[in-house]
């Protein structure tokens, strides 16, 4: 084996290695609009679920080198509005997901810039993207700063599904939504081989002592 310390490591080569072994990261497709109405949209792969009851995302946005600015239009528009739509990013979308990457300047539509469709969502003012199956309304709980990078906790209040999938029991079909995970470097990985769960062990505690 061979270690790295992480704290004394080039900040560049512990994001990759960070990157490199915390994959597959699902993606978030935020779409926001700024406190004068331009319509934004960006991908964050540093994203995960914060909390199942009630239901919060997490996501962190680093610092950007756009010339003029400090924060990514993204986190400014979140702190200006609180609201956010995580659209979940399916194999189709990938190639418009990332040309929504691109720095362009804040007054930039990107809808438009990526040739994508906006529907008005019901309880935020963002749009959700048409061509996503999966879009989720959120408002903003909290932001953290942790060093170069802010972690955003984002309430999510509505989830919209294209028919086919979700169930009436509500279990998501992965092959009707086939979500992409970023992986190591700009690669991304999707239909990833389904593994059924090995047996989980039950601990023998007596019948008066309930587990926390
Ligand atoms: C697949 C993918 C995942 C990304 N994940 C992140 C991320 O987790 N955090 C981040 O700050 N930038 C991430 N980026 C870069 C942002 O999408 C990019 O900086 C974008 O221009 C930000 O847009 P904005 O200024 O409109 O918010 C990612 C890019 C791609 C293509």
């Amino acid at each position: 084996m061979r270690s790295y310390d992480l704290e004394s490591l080039a900040a560049n080569d512990s994001y990759k290695l960070i990157t490199g072994v915390v994959q597959p990261r699902p993606i978030a497709w935020v779409s926001t609009v700024s406190a004068s109405g331009v319509r934004n949209l960006a991908p964050f792969s540093f994203f995960t679920i914060a909390s199942r009851d009630p239901v919060t995302l997490f996501l962190s946005i680093g610092a950007t080198g756009r010339p003029g600015h400090t924060v990514k239009d993204t986190l400014a528009n979140v702190l200006a509005t609180g609201e956010l739509v995580v659209n979940i990013v399916s194999v189709p979308s990938l190639g418009s997901v990332v040309v929504s990457s691109a720095e362009v300047p804040e007054h930039v539509d990107e809808f438009e810039y990526a040739g994508l469709d906006a529907v008005s969502c019901q309880d935020v003012a963002p749009p959700r993207v048409a061509q996503a199956l999966v879009a989720i309304e959120c408002r903003l709980d909290q932001v953290r700063r942790i060093g170069t990078d802010t972690a955003v906790f984002a309430r999510a209040v509505r989830l919209h599904a294209a028919d086919g999938v979700v169930d009436a029991a509500h279990h998501v079909d992965s092959a009707v939504l086939r979500p992409v995970g970023r992986t190591a470097g700009a690669t991304y990985c999707a239909d990833a081989a389904v593994l059924p769960s090995p047996p989980v062990p039950r601990w023998p505690y007596p019948q008066e002592v309930s587990p926390a």
